[in-house]
């Protein structure tokens, strides 16, 4: 398997809770690498364009307010199976189903609050990380 990138936001929740240096410690755990990151807060604008896919689902507007809510990491993770790898670090998006030892178990609260997002297949890791980073901020 050739080596893949996959994209990565620590949301609000976990941020508040001075957690971006304890997701970055379960993605470096497991196997993967930061090779760009930044720390920002999305508009609204921004969190509507980015989660889109999501526009028709009863929860879009919730979401949205909750990402726009305070500061995130955002970051590209590199390293084999980097997209199927980052969702194992993370766990289930309801916190509450996923498993013992997850970024989700352990820092998130609920299925919204649910502490980092990541890429859910190579193809949308790749508009993620375009979303975000410029080619020339990739090493
Ligand atoms: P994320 O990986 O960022 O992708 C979409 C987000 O929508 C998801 O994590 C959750 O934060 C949120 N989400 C998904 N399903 C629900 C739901 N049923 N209710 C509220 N928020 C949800």
């Amino acid at each position: 398997m050739a080596i893949e990138r996959t994209f990565s936001i620590v949301k609000p929740d976990a941020v508040k809770k001075h957690g971006i240096g304890k997701v970055i410690a379960r993605i470096e755990e497991g196997g993967l690498k930061v090779v760009a990151g930044r720390y920002l807060r999305l508009t609204t604008e921004q969190a509507k364009a980015f989660y889109a896919v999501h526009k028709e689902r009863p929860f879009f507007n919730d979401l949205v307010a909750f990402m726009t809510s305070g500061p995130v990491f955002v970051s590209v993770l590199e390293g084999e199976n980097a997209v199927r790898r980052y969702r194992e670090v993370l766990g289930a998006t309801d916190p509450a189903k996923a498993d013992a030892g997850t970024v989700r178990k352990d820092f998130g609260t609920d299925v919204e609050k649910n502490a980092a997002h990541g890429s859910d297949a190579p193809e949308t890791a790749a508009q993620e990380i375009a979303f975000f980073f410029r080619g020339t901020d990739l090493a």
